[in-house]
């Protein structure tokens, strides 16, 4: 990280997330006195190495695990109360305390048991044509936000406000599951005490967080902003609608925080070497069955979330040039590099053909995604083990080689290669970071 300045950094998944950001949060977190999450919710798992096990953060920053440092929720998010404090309670019980350094903003929606239930009851109904959400609610919550229909977390500090926001919002709610859904309504009266007693305790989180962030950047703290999920499953600048319904790119982080543009410094890019997504949607470099199960078991690609088994694929040079683009990434972080070290040929997808017509950018069309033919160009595997390699110099000739071209493809530098999920083993490029 550069010396002598106030460095505020964007962390971003530049494919379809679970590209392995838990891990580089935590060792910028480090080097960070705040952490703030800035959009999604309980839908991300970000898995982190800590006291020898794995800890897996699903809405608090991972940043959390390192004592002292500051974590915030930021207005973007949207925040399901009980998973929340279930987070802080499995906290509690790896000896991590919580108490005076975690902020909520006043600002962020909260998901309530009807975008549950909505959320999964949309998904039943569309069968095959489903997005494959992780069912938490998400999406019928930020449609709420969008449709002002939402409940703040400010708005459920007020109880007056809060009753009058839940009747008009619960009404429409309860028509649309029995119109819609045929389904049985909620009741106002639970749902008023079960949120009413969540108010309580959630109350010594609560901040104008906006104004936090702000006063620690004039006073010269570093801030990361931790994306969840990746660009591709942004609600803009993803394979709509097979996407999330925040923006999980990087700009995502000023919206989401009221942080200006003019305060981040820096967008880092987090990589697999190879690509993975979890649920449905196009996916033109996906293996077929024997790659795919050969990767997904070295890999260990299952989802932190639902546990559902991700689908993997070649690296994709027009999915992760588009993320350069749209995020404005300065550097690159290869994730998972050991996965292909006993592949006899690797390959990247380097442009795509549908209809006689071949695509060197990422297209926006479903139609063309969805048909699109991968055009590869194919690189020799290294066939031996990076694990425990410690620097760039001792990884294999044929590893650096597709390190470089990956490099030369996407035009920006990579700043550290992962080649297994300890800490130690991490490969720092020149001497970035340490
Ligand atoms: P939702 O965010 O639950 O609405 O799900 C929408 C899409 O995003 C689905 O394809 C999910 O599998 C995907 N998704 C949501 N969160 C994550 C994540 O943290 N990692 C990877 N995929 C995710």
């Amino acid at each position: 990280m550069r010396k002598n300045k106030n460095h505020n950094v964007v962390l971003v998944g530049a494919q379809w997330g679970d590209e392995g950001k838990g891990k580089i949060i935590d060792l910028l977190a480090q080097k960070s006195d705040y952490i703030v999450r800035y959009q999604g919710g309980n839908n991300a798992g970000h898995t982190v190495c800590f006291d020898n096990e794995k800890i897996v953060l699903h809405l608090i920053p991972s940043g959390i695990l390192h004592p002292k440092k500051i974590c915030v929720i930021g207005n973007g998010v949207v925040i399901d109360l009980e998973a929340f404090f279930e987070e802080i309670k499995m906290l509690a019980q790896n000896g991590v305390s919580v108490k005076g350094r975690l902020f909520v903003s006043d600002r962020a929606h909260v998901i309530f048991p009807y975008h549950k239930l909505i959320d999964q009851l949309r998904e039943d109904e569309k069968g095959s044509k489903k997005i494959g959400t992780t069912k938490k609610g998400i999406g019928p919550c930020y449609a709420d936000k969008a449709n002002r229909l939402g409940i703040r977390v400010v708005d459920l500090m007020n109880p007056h406000v809060f009753r009058e926001r839940l009747k008009i919002v619960l009404a429409e709610k309860n028509l649309m599951l029995k119109k819609i859904f045929n389904h049985a309504p909620f009741s106002f009266d639970e749902i008023h005490r079960t949120y009413s007693r969540l108010r309580k305790r959630i109350a010594p989180y609560v901040r104008n967080t906006s104004l936090l962030l702000d006063q620690a950047a004039r006073s010269g703290k570093k801030i990361l902003f931790e994306g969840a999920q990746g660009t591709l499953l942004d609600v803009d600048y993803g394979t709509y609608p097979y996407v999330t319904s925040s923006n999980a790119s990087a700009g995502g982080a000023i919206i989401g925080t009221g942080m200006s543009a003019a305060r981040i410094d820096e967008v880092i890019g987090v990589v697999k070497a190879y690509t993975t997504r979890v649920g449905e949607g196009p996916f033109p470099t996906e293996f077929p069955p024997q790659l795919m199960a050969h990767i997904r078991e070295r890999g260990e690609e299952y989802g932190a979330t639902t546990g559902r088994p991700r689908r993997c694929g070649w690296f994709d040079a027009l999915v992760t040039r588009h993320s350069v683009l749209v995020n404005g990434l300065s550097e690159i972080v290869v994730m998972k590099l050991d996965v292909l070290d006993d592949l006899p040929k690797i390959k990247i997808c380097v442009a795509y053909k549908f209809r006689g017509r071949r695509y060197r950018d990422f297209p926006s069309d479903i139609e063309v995604l969805e048909g699109a033919r991968p055009i590869y160009e194919e690189h020799p595997g290294w066939q031996s083990s990076t694990k425990f390699a410690k620097k760039w110099s001792e990884l294999p000739p044929n590893a650096r080689k597709y390190l470089k071209r990956l490099e030369q493809l996407l035009q920006v530098p990579i700043s550290i290669v992962s080649v297994g999920s300890e800490r130690s083993q991490t490969i720092f490029i020149n001497g970035r970071y340490q």
